[in-house]
């Protein structure tokens, strides 16, 4: 919509003809302001060289384009939500049946498509369709379109075909992981949140695996949006499931129950692993109501929303089982299960730390290696700053 809006108003017009509308509507976020302004061009640019409007080209066919730029609700994004919004309604989902080809906008017959499938209609028309087909797998044709994003060296949006591999574009076209300071790309891979928000998580197993559909169900994930969030090993996937959970959670439009209050609970469990409250049963409920907000939800928000949860938890098991029987985070990133340990060998007994702790959790005498008593420490890190023979460790 920013780089080339044409071909979205393209394939729209091409759809129009195809199913006999005479109006479309592009639903856009009005935090996007370059997609909105380079869309308003793009359509008095078609009006004026006669590629929408009444009789285009002297045929009986009329197609006309609207905008309307919604207010920034990730749920305005299912369907029957979307087209809510557009009625000036508030952007809930409803039940389906009916569905939008019965029953849509304006009570009328409604295709819906995501702008990268109507960009793509032109192209695979020009091309020919085999030819377009050729170049993916079998039942995932065509090319796709990923948002490749995180710990790795070069981001941004790519188009690959749908045999192309996650090794393939972490590493030729992302030019590898690197490190939290961007510094190391030889650093090593964890996971890619694939999806976005809704998605799951792959590990090093999938490495060499196409993302097309069909291998991306068999494994518990989804292509979704095209969203890559890759992962380096430093990254907590506790922490990983809680940020997603947070932004499903605030976006549940709170019609349903077990979405809106499971996926409440579902933050509050994982706050207890991260923070350390967490017992064999946090976890058992954490997965059981994972499932209850699957099943029970109506749209596709709640039906995902537990996504990260569940595949974190299918393939980074021990992490969790460490945050809740051992008390410890092995990434280190969780602050209230992380431990300031001073290194006896490298202590010089200066007693700065000691003076800098706000809760007097450090002592130690003249000569002697200094210590922390964990049940008063409260993880502030302060100690760790102002030791200048980094004698203390977390
Ligand atoms: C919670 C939720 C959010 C969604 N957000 C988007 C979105 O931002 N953009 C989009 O194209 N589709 C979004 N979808 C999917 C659309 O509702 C729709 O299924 C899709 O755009 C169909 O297009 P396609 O068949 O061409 O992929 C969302 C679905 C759900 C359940
Ligand atoms: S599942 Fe969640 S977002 Fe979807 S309708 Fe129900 S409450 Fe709203
Ligand atoms: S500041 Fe460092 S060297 Fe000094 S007492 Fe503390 S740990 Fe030891
Ligand atoms: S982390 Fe903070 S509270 Fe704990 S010992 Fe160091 S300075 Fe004191």
């Amino acid at each position: 919509m920013e780089g080339n809006p044409h071909s979205v108003l393209e394939g729209m017009i091409i759809a129009g003809k195809a199913v006999g509308a005479s109006v479309g509507y592009i639903y856009v976020r009005t935090e996007y302001p370059l997609a909105v302004s380079n869309l308003k061009l793009a359509v008095k640019a078609a009006e004026e060289a006669g590629f929408l409007g009444k009789k285009i080209f002297g045929s009986d066919f009329d197609f006309e384009m609207r905008i309307m730029e919604g207010a920034g609700a990730f749920v305005c994004g299912e369907e029957t939500a979307l087209m809510a919004s557009i009625e000036g309604k508030r952007g809930m989902p409803m039940p389906k049946p009916p569905f939008p080809a019965e029953r849509g906008l304006f009570g009328k017959p409604t295709v819906i498509n995501n702008v990268e499938t109507f960009a793509t209609v032109p192209v695979a028309m020009l091309m020919g369709v085999d030819v377009y087909a050729a170049k993916g797998t079998e039942k995932s044709s065509g090319t796709k379109t990923f948002a490749l994003t995180g710990h790795v060296a070069h981001t941004g949006l790519i188009e690959v075909p749908f045999s192309t591999t996650l090794r393939e574009i972490i590493v030729d076209i992302g030019g590898g992981v690197i490190d939290d300071d961007g510094v190391n790309r030889g650093a090593d891979f964890k996971a890619v949140q694939i999806g976005g928000p809704s998605g799951g998580c792959l590990t090093q197993e999938h490495l060499d695996m196409s993302l097309d559909y069909d291998n991306l169900l068999k494994v518990g994930a989804m292509i979704g949006s095209g969203g890559l969030v890759v992962m380096n090993q430093q990254t907590c996937m506790i922490k990983i499931a809680r940020f997603f959970m947070q932004f499903t959670q605030n976006e549940s439009c709170g019609k349903c129950v077990v979405c809106r209050e499971g996926t409440r609970q579902m933050l509050e469990l994982l706050d207890d692993i991260i923070e350390g409250r967490a017992t064999a049963e946090t976890i058992e409920l954490l997965e059981e109501l994972a499932h209850v907000v699957k099943i029970g939800s109506l749209c596709g928000l709640g039906k995902t929303a537990p996504n990260p949860v569940l595949s974190t938890l299918k393939y980074f098991r021990e992490e969790y089982d460490a945050h809740v029987f051992d008390k410890t985070c092995p990434t280190g990133q969780c602050e209230a299960l992380s431990r300031y340990v001073i290194v006896p060998e490298l202590c010089k007994s200066c007693s700065l730390c000691a003076r800098a702790c706000p809760v007097d959790a450090i002592s130690g005498s003249k000569g002697v290696p200094y210590v922390i008593d964990q049940e008063i420490c409260i993880r502030c890190g302060v100690c760790m700053d102002t030791c200048k023979f980094n004698a203390i460790v977390k």
